[in-house]
């Protein structure tokens, strides 16, 4: 597959069902993050798996409402970062950047051996924190719930949840996210804000 197939490929779902776990699929998800690019290579990422029963237990009490699907899953990936880990120029902080990218890189890899990689921010970070023993000043920026696509959907999914596993949620047009700079330049960037 293509980079680009993978890319479409990836989708969000919440029909999901347990996968078997290895070291080998855990050392290749982290080396595909690992070679992401970062701000003067400081690398300010970290990525807790979490795949043991009792703790996994202990992760699905710190859900949102909205995210039970995730209890489906027995691979979550805690994406953690923090400020001082990364460059800050100015009032720029790289560090959700950078880990975003690393944070990608994984999820294209899990994407391309066929499994389902859905990042969520729906849970609580203080609990996160304290059941993965996280440094108090470090973030949890999101969790990433793996899982192998189910054949059938979750009946417990909202309409809303239902809808988004047969469809993928509609994107902004290209001419509302991309400009072209030309002599028009300054009224194309206006409108971005509008
Ligand atoms: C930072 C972030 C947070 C998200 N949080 C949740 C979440 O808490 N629960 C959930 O079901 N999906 C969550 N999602 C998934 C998005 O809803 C999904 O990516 C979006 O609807 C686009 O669908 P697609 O990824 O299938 O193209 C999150 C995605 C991102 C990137």
């Amino acid at each position: 597959m293509s980079v680009k197939q993978v890319i479409i490929q990836r989708r969000a779902y919440r029909s999901l069902d347990p996968i078997p776990i290895s070291t080998e699929l855990l050392n290749d998800l982290a080396e595909c993050a690992q070679l992401a690019p970062s701000c003067f290579n400081k690398q300010p990422w970290r990525f807790v798996f979490v795949t043991d029963r009792s703790q996994l237990e202990k992760m699905y009490q710190a859900l949102s409402t909205g995210n039970d699907w995730v209890r489906r899953s027995n691979l979550i990936v805690a994406v953690v970062s923090g400020r001082e880990m990364d460059c800050v120029i100015g009032e720029r902080e790289y560090f959700l950047f950078d880990t975003g990218m690393a944070n990608a890189f994984l999820m294209l890899r899990a994407t391309e051996l066929g499994l389902v990689a859905h990042p969520i921010a729906g849970f609580d970070e203080a609990r996160v924190k304290e059941i993965l023993a996280i440094p108090s000043e470090l973030q949890v920026i999101a969790l990433v719930i793996i899982g192998a696509r189910a054949e059938k959907i979750n009946p417990e999914l909202s309409p809303r949840q239902i809808a988004s596993e047969k469809q993928r949620p509609e994107r902004l047009p290209l001419e509302s996210l991309v400009f072209l700079i030309n002599s028009n330049h300054q009224r194309a960037i206006r409108r971005c804000y509008d």
